[in-house]
């Protein structure tokens, strides 16, 4: 792993040097423990990661928390204490290294790069995310092997719900709270999202459970995941509760499904981002669903739940080998129901492998 940091590290001030700029600031975030190996949260309190084209790193963190950091490899670790002023601290590191652009994350909070850029005028402040994501954007094989495990982790919490659960009568809170369970118990590090979305509430792409008693016959879109050390999980099906009664809603189910195979087949190094995304629209489209389809196809998935790629209108950067992404075509119709069914899917040398191994076929759940 310190390998793997050390040569993150290398690649950013490779960066950081070809876009002319002299330091970078990153805030508590997935960039954050990219760089550091450690999660850090995002509080009142400044914690930063001063990374300077050449020299040392610093890491500035309130002492309260600084015994998590006391392994960082790669420079100093300074602390503050509640009462001192740690944007002055910061002031005073960045002067000393003399940095004139500074590069800040995007989780780089406005609450301290405002006061930090009225202490150093004259000083070019730029944003640096899309430089990180850049790095972050191909797995390496570690990378993979931790997502790999969370997929399977919420695969497994998905079979037992398919086994043991239960949605008709219940409401989607109640559904929710069991499959969150189960996330946890197949060792998850924790539900980042748990999306149970019944009869016409399905037709709300992120709406939050509630206390719908879910009917029988109900369409439930259901999109559950979270992280396993630091990597995401995100998975959607949309079983039935009780009978499958609409037929209109079996079509769809089928066109969703069609939509998102197609994705898939076509997914392989070279193809552009949007792309993908457009072969889905066109196979709904054939199904006169096209302007149900509200949402790009997919995003990329890592340290975040969504990060770049993302696979939308307008998006001509090419898939490349070790990119992660979801295949999550979904129709909604107001007023009546939705459907989405997501997987991750990688690329590879030769195409796309997909990862998620629940099965697809339409589900009648009791
Ligand atoms: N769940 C679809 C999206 O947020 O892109
Ligand atoms: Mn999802
Ligand atoms: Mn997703």
């Amino acid at each position: 792993m310190q390998n793997e940091l050390a040569h993150r590290l290398a690649r950013l001030r490779t960066a950081l040097g070809s876009h002319q700029i002299d330091a970078a600031l990153v805030g508590p975030s997935a960039d954050f423990r990219y760089l550091t190996g450690h999660p850090a949260s995002e509080s009142e309190r400044l914690t930063v990661l001063v990374v300077p084209c050449e020299g040392e790193c610093t890491l500035l963190v309130p002492e309260l928390e600084s015994p998590k950091f006391t392994d960082f490899p790669f420079g100093r670790l300074d602390r503050w204490r509640d009462g001192d002023d740690p944007i002055d601290l910061l002031a005073r590191r960045l002067l000393d290294l003399d940095a004139r652009t500074i590069g800040v994350n995007d989780q780089f909070r406005a609450g301290f790069l405002l006061p930090l850029q009225e202490r150093l005028t004259g000083r070019r402040f730029a944003r640096i995310s899309p430089l990180i994501q850049e790095l972050r954007i191909v797995k390496s094989p570690a990378e993979l092997s931790l997502l790999r495990e969370a997929i399977a982790r919420v695969d497994a919490a998905w079979a037992r719900f398919c086994a043991e659960g239960r949605l008709v009568g219940r409401t989607e809170r109640q559904v929710a709270r069991q499959l969150s369970e189960f996330l946890l118990e197949e060792g998850l590090d924790e539900v980042a999202f748990c999306i149970v979305a019944s009869g016409p509430n399905a037709a709300s792409p992120h709406h939050e459970p509630g206390d719908r008693i879910i009917q029988d016959g109900d369409p439930v879109v259901i999109d559950i995941g979270g992280p396993y050390q630091g990597y995401y999980a995100d998975m959607t099906r949309t079983p039935v509760a009780g009978t499958i009664r609409d037929p209109d809603f079996a079509a769809a189910y089928e066109a969703v499904l069609e939509a998102q195979q197609a994705a898939f087949a076509a997914m392989r190094p070279g193809v552009p981002c949007e792309e993908v995304d457009r072969i889905a629209r066109d196979v709904l489209a054939t199904h006169g669903l096209a302007e149900a389809f509200t949402h790009r196809l997919g995003h990329g998935l890592g340290l975040s739940v969504h990060e770049p790629p993302y696979l939308v209108r307008g998006n001509r950067a090419p898939l490349c080998p070790g990119m992660v992404v979801t295949d999550e075509p979904g129709v909604y119709l107001p007023g009546r129901w939705g459907v989405r069914i997501e997987d991750v899917v990688v690329i590879t040398e030769e195409g796309a492998e997909r990862l998620t191994r629940s099965p697809h076929d339409l589900l009648a759940l009791p």
